[in-house]
């Protein structure tokens, strides 16, 4: 396709903004905090910071570097560095992305309707479902649990699900132009509330000690293997790495960008940012002592509202609501660069008119996302423990999260560091950045990253030969389909599943012919 057809963006910081809105998201709020309460809050900070500038950074700059090296989006951008069986990669990573889109937006709309609830009703005393009550469980549940069960896991939830992907196809409606217009209004108001709730949660009484509990390092834990599995997925999620959404943001750059010195820049925003939530999110549980008993979606669903209404003088509906804001902000800040990192790749090798690629993507994306949220694949018994049970989100994420996106940072580390793209990459650095990028850099993607996420994957694999499929996440939260539908083959084939959609869809997207045949 013609360079003029190609998005561009409209300046430096519509890039970076547009960037950093892609990388926080709902990770940086809801997975940042139920993982570091998970391992243990100090304990993952060394990890984190470990994985951060060992293989974040050096990652993200990857992957900016051959999108603006080469103007192309991921999947091309990898076939000019390792010819079709690279591109063939680059479409796996974006059929996984589009699984995680799916089930993202399915989140989206869970935050929508939480936040709608967080104007009253969110707040008002609810029963336990008539399925966990006559379980023999208590006779009413914990406010935020029961609007979550008795509203939002209904079939209405299956309205919030398109209107939150109309919004996601109005923002990338004309691509870069308006993606810019969006982010520059998201993200600033994101740091602004966000650091309203932080303020609000250091000044309550004890609040400090959730900050001191992310600070107090735990030397023990070094030596667990999970924490530091958590502290790089964490990592590659909220950075957007593996995704190849990056690398067509960075191909919208002009020529003379400066892309080593934007990877550090989005990083550094990303991660202090995440940190920051942790303040917000560990004051308020500690000054309330409220204890976390569950480390999912959950803490951001369910026990962070508890704090929230606990809240003094009658303003847990305006916290509420700046918080679900918040969330829902972050989270189309990033959702668009999912959407647009597909739409992009696909007009960059087939051509063609950019609404109707987005009306395909729409509509198959939607029944992704309503199968997602369909309210009978949601345990409604509500697990004892106050997590969502095992639901089908957990079964593909388990997948495209865990192992999806390591992969794809494997294979793109081994193809430019191994190929010839490493040097040229190297020199293309050298030519257009102030960022010292030497043979260091080489080292990493060569050898370093590579090795550290063969020993990761091999821990996950590890994991299920000894647990069983799905490894400890089966053993500690409950099977699904208890709900009625006879669901017990799901959690077998989902992986199966999984495997022939991202495997199908690389294949034919990857061998099918270009369109234009002029390039
Ligand atoms: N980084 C996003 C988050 O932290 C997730 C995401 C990944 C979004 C890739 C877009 C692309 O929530």
């Amino acid at each position: 396709m013609a360079q003029a057809e190609r998005g561009r963006w409209g300046s430096r910081l519509g890039f970076i903004l547009a960037a950093s809105g892609s990388a926080i998201g709902l990770g940086n709020i809801v997975f940042f905090g139920a993982n570091a309460y998970k391992f243990g809050g100090g304990a993952f900070y060394v990890p984190y910071l470990v994985a951060l500038f060992v293989v974040g950074i050096p990652v993200m700059m990857l992957e900016f570097g051959i999108g603006h090296r080469s103007q192309r989006s991921f999947p091309l951008a990898l076939r000019e560095l390792a010819g079709p069986a690279g591109e063939v990669i680059g479409w796996f990573a974006l059929v996984n992305a589009l699984v995680i889109t799916m089930y993202y937006l399915t989140m989206l709309a869970w935050v929508a309707g939480m936040l709608i609830g967080s104007f009253g009703p969110l707040w008002e005393a609810t029963a336990a479902t008539p399925a966990l009550h006559a379980a023999g469980g208590p006779e009413a549940v914990p406010n935020p649990y029961g609007f979550f069960f008795h509203t939002l896991s209904t079939p209405s939830v299956l309205g919030l699900v398109v209107i939150i992907w109309m919004i996601n196809i109005a923002i990338c409606w004309r691509g870069t132009k308006t993606i810019e217009a969006a982010v520059k209004f998201f993200v600033p108001a994101m740091w602004v509330m966000m650091i309203v709730l932080i303020v609000r949660g250091l000044t309550l009484p004890n609040g400090g000690q959730g900050v001191l509990y992310l600070f107090t390092p735990d030397f023990s834990a070094m030596g667990e293997p999970e924490v530091w599995r958590g502290a790089f997925s964490q990592i590659f999620f909220s950075l957007s790495l593996g995704f190849g959404v990056l690398t067509t943001y960075a191909s919208y750059l002009p020529k003379d960008s400066d892309t080593p010195n934007f990877a550090l820049q989005t990083s550094l925003m990303n991660c202090s940012f995440e940190y920051i939530a942790g303040f917000a999110i560990f004051s308020m549980l500690f000054a309330f002592a409220i204890i976390p008993k569950a480390s999912t979606l959950s803490m951001s669903f369910f026990v962070l509202p508890q704090g929230i209404q606990a809240l003094p003088g009658g303003t847990a509906a305006i916290y509420g609501v700046l918080f679900f804001v918040l969330l829902l902000f972050a989270g189309l800040s990033s959702s668009v660069s999912l959407l647009e990192g597909l739409t992009g790749a696909i007009l960059d090798k087939f051509g063609g008119d950019r609404l109707r690629v987005m009306g395909v993507v729409f509509v198959i994306g939607l029944l992704g996302s309503a199968a997602f949220a369909w309210p009978k694949v949601i345990d409604p018994n509500l697990n004892q423990n106050g997590t969502l049970g095992l639901t089908l989100l957990d079964l593909f994420d388990h997948n495209a999260f865990g192992y999806g996106l390591l992969l794809v940072g494997l294979a793109e580390c081994l193809i430019v560091g191994w190929g010839r793209g490493g040097q040229q990459l190297l020199e293309h650095f050298r030519a257009t950045s102030r960022v010292p990028m030497g043979t260091w850099f080489l080292i990493l993607i060569r050898y370093v990253i590579p090795a550290a996420l063969t020993v990761l994957l091999g821990l996950a694999l590890w994991d299920e030969v000894q647990n069983g499929p799905y490894g400890k996440a089966l053993v500690d939260e409950q099977q699904i389909g208890a709900s009625g539908l006879s669901l017990w083959w799901l959690p077998a084939s989902a992986p199966l599943i999984w495997l022939l959609v991202t495997l199908a869809g690389a294949a034919v997207l990857g061998r099918l012919r270009a369109r234009e045949a002029t390039a």
